[in-house]
């Protein structure tokens, strides 16, 4: 039918690719028709030449649809899903998922593990006793319909064209090409059955994006990709330089998620849920505006509900719910241990990604896909960018099950600056709606 040489020269030169084409290089390399070799160059071909918009929702589309597709037609309402783009200590979608569900909204939300210095919401969700993340796709439906909101483990063969293609990317130079990395997140989330997408796109030291512009060119890309293909989308670009909230670790982010949801949680968390939780209210038909979508979130954590959907969410897939009354509950680590500061001055910047390094040396994170995490364990943010700190202060707690952890000191007072200037940390850069 096509030649993938003629293809490939055809986008070296500049040239749009059609429909078909795309749609015939997508299934054959899915099937192992097109060698890795052609694939990798074409990759590199698209990363310099870049696509048009009408070829990247083909060849979202194209991918969405090489694996299994969840239809989630009968679960009641607009879904709505939120993905972040990764981050250190985002505690979001735990406090999001209720949050929103509160409001009628059905949350259906597919979430993965972690790997690395970021970590998963599935994780996150083991530290909660007897909480299980394998839920079959009929129960799924049946609690979401029931309670609005249900959490389970990716399964099934999700976009395996992407699998394919992002393990090539990452060995050919070609991962950072913002058309191919929007049409990779995309996909997946087409794939998992979302009407409606909002997306958290971060930037900073601690994210995939390390400039605002860069973000914000992933940002638009991802949401024209959303509308073009029916599918309405909106972002927010967030600051990932320093960890969100002041929680690290997998039961440390579940309390602080908790807390959250009682109403004291940290003024920037709570603000990015706010934020994020409005385009998905709105989205989801739930408000008229994003300003009375706020409004009602807002009353919703004030009021006590969003915590009573949390627990009945814990207790529908197995959990133990009163650890939301008693945290003590939760798994805990053997050693507190402080990080103190050796001279006074103001928190200038905390690397995030050294945080969440540290986080994974005590064990709180997985360095390859098959390492054993520890639930336990995490690190506790007491400064953050702008606050004030005397010597011998702490900033950090480090929660360990191990007596000695001076790699782990030494990594937080890396990610450390202490300065003269009280510096402000914006939160939020910008929020890309489309019309
Ligand atoms: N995350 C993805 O899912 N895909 C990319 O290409 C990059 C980051
Ligand atoms: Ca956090």
């Amino acid at each position: 039918m096509f030649r993938m040489v003629d293809l490939i020269e055809k986008k070296r030169d500049g040239f749009t690719l059609t429909n078909q084409e795309i749609e015939w290089m997508i299934d054959g390399f899915t099937k192992g028709e097109i060698p890795d070799y052609q694939m990798s160059a074409m990759a590199m071909a698209i990363l310099f030449q870049g696509m048009t918009h009408e070829e990247l929702g083909v060849l979202t589309l194209s991918m969405a649809k090489s694996g299994d597709q969840f239809d989630l037609s009968a679960i009641h309402g607009i879904k709505v899903d939120k993905h972040s783009t990764g981050g250190v200590g985002d505690t979001t979608t735990l406090v999001l998922a209720p949050l929103v569900a509160s409001l009628g909204i059905p949350v259906a939300k597919m979430s993965g593990r972690g790997l690395g210095h970021t970590g998963g919401t599935i994780d996150k969700l083991e530290a909660i006793p007897g909480f299980k993340v394998e839920v079959s796709e009929q129960d799924f439906i049946d609690l979401v319909n029931k309670n609005k909101v249900a959490i389970a483990g990716q399964s099934g063969n999700l976009t395996p064209a992407d699998k394919k293609l992002y393990a090539l990317r990452d060995v050919t130079g070609t991962v950072q090409s913002i058309p191919l990395i929007a049409s990779s997140i995309m996909s997946k989330k087409i794939a998992s059955g979302a009407d409606a997408i909002v997306l958290d796109v971060k930037t900073g030291a601690g994210a995939f994006m390390k400039t605002v512009e860069d973000a914000q060119a992933l940002a638009t890309e991802m949401v024209a990709i959303g509308n073009q293909v029916g599918r309405r989308t909106m972002a927010v670009i967030s600051d990932m330089s320093q960890p969100l909230g002041v929680a690290i670790g997998n039961a440390n982010e579940v309390i602080e998620a908790i807390n959250t949801l009682k109403g004291n949680g940290p003024k920037d968390l709570v603000e990015l849920c706010l934020v994020l939780g409005s385009q998905m209210v709105y989205l989801a038909n739930g408000a008229s505006s994003l300003e009375e979508a706020r409004q009602k979130l807002e009353e919703n954590l004030q009021n006590g509900k969003a915590l009573e959907v949390f627990k009945t969410f814990i207790a529908s897939q197995g959990g133990d719910a009163s650890v939301v009354d008693d945290t003590s509950k939760l798994p805990h680590a053997l050693y507190d241990i402080d990080v103190v500061a050796d001279k006074n001055g103001y928190v200038t910047s905390i690397v995030a990604d050294d945080l969440g390094v540290a986080a994974m040396m005590l064990g709180a994170g997985r360095a390859t896909k098959e390492s054993q995490i520890d639930l336990a364990v995490g690190i506790s943010v007491l400064k953050k960018v702008g606050d004030k700190v005397v010597t011998g202060e702490p900033f950090v707690r480090i929660h360990s099950n191990q007596e000695h952890v001076e790699d782990v000191m030494s990594k937080v007072k890396e990610a450390y600056t202490i300065g003269d200037e009280k510096i402000y940390q914006p939160l939020i850069y910008k929020v890309i709606t489309s019309k």
